[in-house]
């Protein structure tokens, strides 16, 4: 099975998580565009979905599911959404695709997180993939920095421009064994708005594409991990 194949299985593995009547949020990538024509089945039977992105947003009204915003909802019941890299404790890195922010503002106001990804974003140690970071631009050089002197390798996005009028540096070089204080140390940083280390509130749930199947890893509350099967 190609990768593609993968992230297909995935994200419809997914809708088991959606319940008739719930607030959906959606995340923004290639695997949640499966997920998004996936639910495009369910549009009568939901509530409504929240988007992170203006990318998932067009997508999702163009699939007839009605795109609510955040602030009018008490919260979503479910938030699907894919990752660059993540740890089978449900640490991320996410943002490749541009829409950290948003991310993790959707993430933060779900009450459950399924991640949903193919069995090559499944890593030891999270680093690899550059980490995103979303700079105000009058911030951008600073920012780079005070990033070099935490050991990074920051290279600005050429050309990008987030859903938030931001930059967005991506930061190489990194090995992060310890995802929660490095997540709390970039926002410290004055001129970031965000960094792509989903952390501090990782997915609950990671459902990983592989070629024998899905495979199911539950977070537990205690911060260790439960394969289902
Ligand atoms: C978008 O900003 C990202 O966080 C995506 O969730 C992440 O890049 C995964 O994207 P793919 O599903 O396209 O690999």
């Amino acid at each position: 099975m190609d990768q593609e194949a993968l992230k297909k299985l995935c994200a419809e593995a997914a809708l088991a998580f959606v319940e008739d009547d719930m607030m959906v949020g959606v995340g923004t990538g290639s695997t949640v565009n499966h997920f998004i024509a996936a639910l495009a089945g369910r549009r009568s039977r939901i509530a409504g979905a929240v988007s992170s992105s203006e990318a998932s947003a067009k997508r999702l009204r163009e699939a007839g599911i009605p795109v609510l915003d955040l602030n009018g909802t008490g919260g979503c019941d479910v938030y699907v959404d894919g990752a660059d890299e993540v740890t089978s404790q449900l640490a991320m890195i996410k943002g490749g695709g541009g829409a950290l922010t948003r991310e993790k503002i959707v993430a933060q106001a779900s009450r459950k997180f399924v991640c949903i990804a193919d069995a090559s974003k499944l890593v030891a140690v999270l680093g690899r993939f550059p980490l995103p970071v979303e700079v105000i631009p009058m911030a951008r050089s600073l920012v780079a920095r005070e990033i070099v002197r935490l050991g990074g390798r920051p290279v600005l996005r050429e050309g990008a421009v987030t859903d938030n009028g931001n930059a967005i540096l991506d930061v190489h070089g990194l090995s992060i064994v310890d995802p929660v204080a490095l997540e709390s140390a970039l926002n410290q940083l004055p001129g970031v708005v965000t960094n792509g280390l989903f952390a501090r509130r990782p997915a609950d749930v990671l459902l990983l594409g592989t070629a024998e199947g899905v495979r199911r890893i539950d977070r537990s509350p205690a911060g260790v991990t439960v394969p289902s099967q």
